[in-house]
């Protein structure tokens, strides 16, 4: 097989071996299918390998909500109550986000998806670029009942400095992989392939996304702007799922290819972490030159500590910061749309079929 070919676009040859449970892996299944050629084949969902993939496939389709199906008539009467300082926080939260997720969309389908052999994986990352697809209609939707200026809102990744530090951090790794050049398979690009997955799931989607989840769901918290803290909050529910995928990919890599998770490069990903935090930190500090609906820098410090602690954690590396604390607790019961059904006083669609969400930890 060429290995240069992408998975899933190599010739269809007749009579090779039928596809078999072992033949599946994260990347480089064609590496350990050479037996037989297309033994390997990332066109065939079954027989499913990497269970929790489907599983997280499963849910995220559960959770299907829609933006327009949100009310917004009662922020479009609190917008002009509000204070300047609380307008801003929704207005900065809303000029990240709306573009950040088109960051994310684009490492999915430009630097991620090609590079991924589990098709399992591969039907959660087309699930995960629609839901990114979503949050950025979610913003636009927002951005217009409130008939906020657009060019000010979305151009502010590009002309606030906090801003254009945390995507211009992030690019980087997505132009090593949208490379046409670049192909999985040697130990050096292996580790550019995981270097990107950890900055995008653990910290971009992880780290990133929280002071501004933060700040809206603290407008909800106090009966303000439930429209637009409904929408946040099925937002931060699809990011935590997506963040608790990239864990799990995260780590299956790592299993599969323990020669990758040397000491030198655990290192550079704890660098990567203390990175995102400062950078994180940064933005907060600038959203918030003053304390703000019972917050202030330093809650955010602490936050980002734990929250980084928590990250490094999940990926089996020690924590960087010892002691740090959780402010603000309220944040993971917001996940769980079920008991905390009436927390807006909106009129809540539940947008949970089937069973229960399954979370093995609050995010
Ligand atoms: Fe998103
Ligand atoms: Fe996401």
């Amino acid at each position: 097989m060429n290995t240069q070919t992408t998975a899933g676009l190599e010739d269809i040859k007749l009579g090779t071996r039928r596809k078999g449970v072992k033949d599946s892996r994260i990347i480089n299944s064609h590496k350990h299918a050479q037996d037989s050629e297309g033994a390997d084949d990332v066109n065939q969902l079954f027989p499913i390998v990497h269970d929790w993939a489907w599983e997280f496939y499963r849910t995220t389709c559960k959770n299907s909500w829609f933006p327009y199906d949100v009310g917004m008539v009662r922020d479009i009467a609190q917008w002009p109550t509000l204070t300047d300082d609380e307008r801003g926080i929704l207005e900065r939260t809303l000029g990240f986000l709306s573009t950040a997720d088109s960051l994310v969309a684009n490492n999915l389908v430009l630097g991620i998806y090609s590079n991924i052999t589990s098709p399992e994986c591969r039907l959660f990352l087309l699930r995960q670029a629609f839901e990114e697809a979503v949050h950025m209609e979610s913003y636009s939707y927002i951005v217009q009942s409130l008939g906020l200026d657009e060019a000010k809102i979305f151009n502010m990744y590009r002309e606030i400095k906090s801003m254009a530090d945390k995507a211009n951090w992030s690019v980087k790794f997505t132009r090593i992989l949208s490379d046409p050049k670049f192909s999985t398979g040697t130990l050096e690009n292996d580790q550019k392939l995981l270097r990107d997955l950890i900055a995008f799931y653990l910290v971009f989607e992880g780290i990133f996304f929280y002071v501004g989840f933060v700040q809206v769901l603290s407008l909800g918290r106090r009966n303000l702007m439930p429209g637009a803290c409904e929408q946040i909050q099925y937002i931060f529910r699809d990011e935590s799922l997506h963040l608790n995928f990239g864990v799990d990919l995260v780590n299956q890599i790592i299993k599969e290819c323990p020669e990758l998770w040397t000491e030198e490069f655990q290192a550079e990903i704890r660098e990567i972490i203390k990175e995102g935090v400062a950078l994180e930190y940064a933005y907060a500090e600038d959203t918030m030159p003053r304390p703000i609906l019972g917050l202030n820098k330093e809650m955010f410090k602490d936050y980002l500590q734990y929250i980084g602690n928590r990250r490094l954690k999940q990926i089996g590396l020690d924590e960087e910061w010892p002691g740090a604390s959780n402010p603000f607790p309220w944040m993971s019961e917001l996940i769980d749309l079920k008991k905390e059904k009436n927390f807006f006083e909106t009129r809540v669609t539940e947008y949970q079929t089937g069973s229960a969400l399954d979370w093995d930890d609050e995010s």
